[in-house]
C-alpha cells in the first residue's frame, strides 16, 4: 500500500517539476506581431513591373513598432530588414525611378526619423569547386545570381500563411534545374516542421534556399553560396558559433551559427545585438530528409567588401555611407560520379532584429534531466521520512518498555 503511495508521490512531484521548468524557461516567448503581405507596394494596376523585378513587403506590426521585410528580385535576390519605432511607418516606392537605370533613392520608409535599424542580406553567387584528390581544389567560374532569370513572385504569394517563393535559373542550367528562395514571415514564436526546424520568433523571418537538379560540372564538385550584407556605418559584425547539447529538433546537429550586428564587438555581450542572421551548419539532400540525408556545411569568416552587392533595391534604399560584408557557406556534399543522381540541396536561415532566438533544452531533455536528478532526491526524502517514522515508532515502543 505505502509503496504505491510513494510511487504516486514521486511521479506527481516529477510531473510538477517538468511543468514548472517548461513554463518558465521554454514557452516564455509570447511576443506577437500582426503580419500582412503586400506585393509591389504603391504600384497600381495599369502600371506594372516587369516579371523579373518585384518587391514583396511583409509588414509586421507590434504594439508600438513596425518591422518591415522587403523580399526583392531585380538583380541578386535580397531581403531587407527595417525596424521602426512607429506603428504607422510605411514603405514608399517611386516606381518609375525604381525601374529606371538609376534607381538611387527611390525606396523610402517614412517617417525616416522612426527608423531604428536597417540591414540587408543579398545572395550573390553560387560557387562550384572541383575537389581534386590530395592536391586541393580548383574554383570553377561562379554562377552570378544577378544574371539569373527570376520568375514572377506574385503567383506564389500565400497571404494567409505569409510565405512566397522566388525561383530562378542561370542561362547554362538545364531546363529542370533551379535555385529557389522560400520566404516566411511569422506572427509569433514557433518552429517549421521541416528540418532544421529552427526556432523563430515574431522578430524574424526565414529563408529556405533550395538547389534542384543543378548538374555538377566535374565528377567531384561541391557547392558554396556567397552571402553579402549591407549595414550602416557604426555597427560591428561577427559570426558566433554556439554549441548545444540538444538535438531533438535538428537531429545530430549540436551547433548554431549567428552572424550578428551590434554596437560593440565583445562576443560575450549579446544585449547590444541589433540585427542577426542565424543558421545551423546542416544541408539536406532530400526534400523529406532522413538523418543520413544531412550533410555538414561550414562558413568562412566575414570579410569587408569594397562594393555594394548587385541588387536593385540596395542603391534604391541605402543612400548613406554603408558597409558591405560577405561570407561563403560551403555545402560539404560531394557529387557522386554516378550519372543522373538527383541533385537536391536545402539550406535554411533566419534573419531578424534584436537577440537571435535560442533553443533552450527541449521538454524531452528536461523530462530526462528531471527523472535523472529528481528520482534519487525524492527517494532520499521518502526514505528519510520512512526511517524517521520507523525510528519514532520504535522509540515509542521503547518508552513503553522502560515504563514496564
Ligand atoms: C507606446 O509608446 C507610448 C509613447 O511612446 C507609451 O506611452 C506607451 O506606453 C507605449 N505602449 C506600449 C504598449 O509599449
Ligand atoms: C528583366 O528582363 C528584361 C527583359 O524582359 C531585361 O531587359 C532586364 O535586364 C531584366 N532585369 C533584370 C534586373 O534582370
Ligand atoms: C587522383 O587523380 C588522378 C587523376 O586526376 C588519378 O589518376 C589518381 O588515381 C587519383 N588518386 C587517387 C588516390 O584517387
Ligand atoms: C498578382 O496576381 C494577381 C492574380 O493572381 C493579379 O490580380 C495581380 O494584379 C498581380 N499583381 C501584380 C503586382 O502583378
Ligand atoms: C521583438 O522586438 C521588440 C521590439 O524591439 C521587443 O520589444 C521584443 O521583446 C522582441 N521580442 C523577442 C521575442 O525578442
Ligand atoms: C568522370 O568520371 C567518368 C568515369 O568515372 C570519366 O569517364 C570522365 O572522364 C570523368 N569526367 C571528368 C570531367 O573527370
Ligand atoms: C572592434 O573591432 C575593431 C576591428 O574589428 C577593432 O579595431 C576594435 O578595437 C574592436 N573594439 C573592441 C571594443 O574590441
Ligand atoms: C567565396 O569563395 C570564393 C572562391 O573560393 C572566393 O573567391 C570569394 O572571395 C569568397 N567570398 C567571400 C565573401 O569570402
Ligand atoms: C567534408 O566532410 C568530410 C567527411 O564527412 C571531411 O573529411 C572533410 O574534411 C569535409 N570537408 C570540408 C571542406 O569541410
Ligand atoms: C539520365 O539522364 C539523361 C539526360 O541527362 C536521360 O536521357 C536518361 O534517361 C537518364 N537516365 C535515367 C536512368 O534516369
Amino acid at each position: 500500500m505505502s509503496a504505491i503511495k510513494a510511487y504516486y508521490f514521486i511521479y506527481f512531484t516529477l510531473f510538477l517539476v517538468v511543468c514548472c521548468v517548461n513554463g518558465f524557461m521554454w514557452n516564455g516567448d509570447t511576443f506577437k506581431r500582426k503580419v500582412s503581405l503586400e506585393m509591389n507596394p504603391g504600384l497600381t494596376p495599369p502600371s506594372a513591373a516587369p516579371p523579373n523585378v518585384s518587391v514583396l513587403h511583409a509588414r509586421a506590426l507590434g504594439n508600438n513598432d513596425t518591422l518591415h521585410f522587403l523580399f526583392c528580385s531585380g538583380g541578386a535576390p535580397a531581403l531587407l530588414v527595417i525596424h521602426t519605432h512607429s506603428a504607422e511607418s510605411a514603405v514608399e516606392v517611386n516606381w518609375p525611378k525604381f525601374l529606371s537605370s538609376d534607381p538611387a533613392d527611390s525606396v523610402k520608409v517614412e517617417p525616416e526619423s522612426s527608423v531604428q535599424y536597417r540591414g540587408a542580406l543579398v545572395f550573390t553567387r553560387l560557387w562550384e569547386y572541383d575537389e581534386l584528390n590530395s592536391t586541393g581544389q580548383s574554383v570553377l567560374s561562379p554562377y552570378e545570381l544577378k544574371d539569373f532569370e527570376w520568375d514572377d513572385v506574385n503567383k506564389t504569394v500565400d497571404y494567409t500563411h505569409h510565405t512566397a517563393q522566388l525561383c530562378g535559373r542561370h542561362a547554362s542550367f538545364s531546363s529542370s534545374a533551379s535555385l529557389c528562395l522560400h520566404f516566411s514571415a511569422y506572427e509569433s514564436s514557433g518552429r517549421e516542421e521541416a528540418w532544421p526546424s529552427l526556432l523563430h520568433n515574431a522578430n524574424s523571418s526565414q529563408l529556405r534556399i533550395l538547389l534542384k537538379d543543378v548538374m555538377p560540372r566535374t565528377n567531384q564538385s561541391h557547392f558554396a553560396l556567397e552571402l553579402q550584407t549591407v549595414s550602416e556605418a557604426g555597427l560591428q559584425t561577427r559570426v558566433n558559433v554556439h554549441k548545444s547539447i540538444d538535438d531533438e529538433y535538428t537531429p545530430s546537429i549540436f551547433q548554431v551559427s549567428e552572424w550578428v550586428w551590434s554596437h560593440d564587438n565583445s562576443s560575450s555581450s549579446s544585449s547590444s545585438v541589433v540585427g542577426f542572421s542565424q543558421w545551423k551548419p546542416v544541408v539536406y539532400q532530400k526534400s523529406l530528409p532522413a538523418i543520413e540525408d544531412a550533410a555538414p556545411c561550414s562558413h568562412s569568416e566575414p570579410v569587408d567588401l569594397p562594393q555594394a552587392p548587385p541588387s536593385r533595391i540596395i542603391p534604391a534604399y541605402f543612400t548613406q555611407n554603408l558597409l558591405t560584408h560577405g561570407l561563403n557557406v560551403t555545402f560539404n556534399v560531394s557529387s557522386e560520379p554516378a550519372a543522373n543522381s538527383t541533385q537536391f540541396l536545402s539550406w535554411t536561415m533566419l534573419a531578424g532584429i534584436g537577440i537571435p532566438p535560442s533553443d533552450f533544452f527541449s521538454s524531452l531533455v528536461i523530462a530526462i534531466m528531471a527523472v535523472g536528478l529528481g528520482t534519487p532526491l525524492v527517494l532520499l526524502v521518502v526514505g528519510g521520512v520512512y526511517i524517521c517514522a520507523r525510528k519514532r515508532k520504535r522509540d515509542t515502543l521503547g518508552q513503553y518498555e522502560s515504563i514496564n
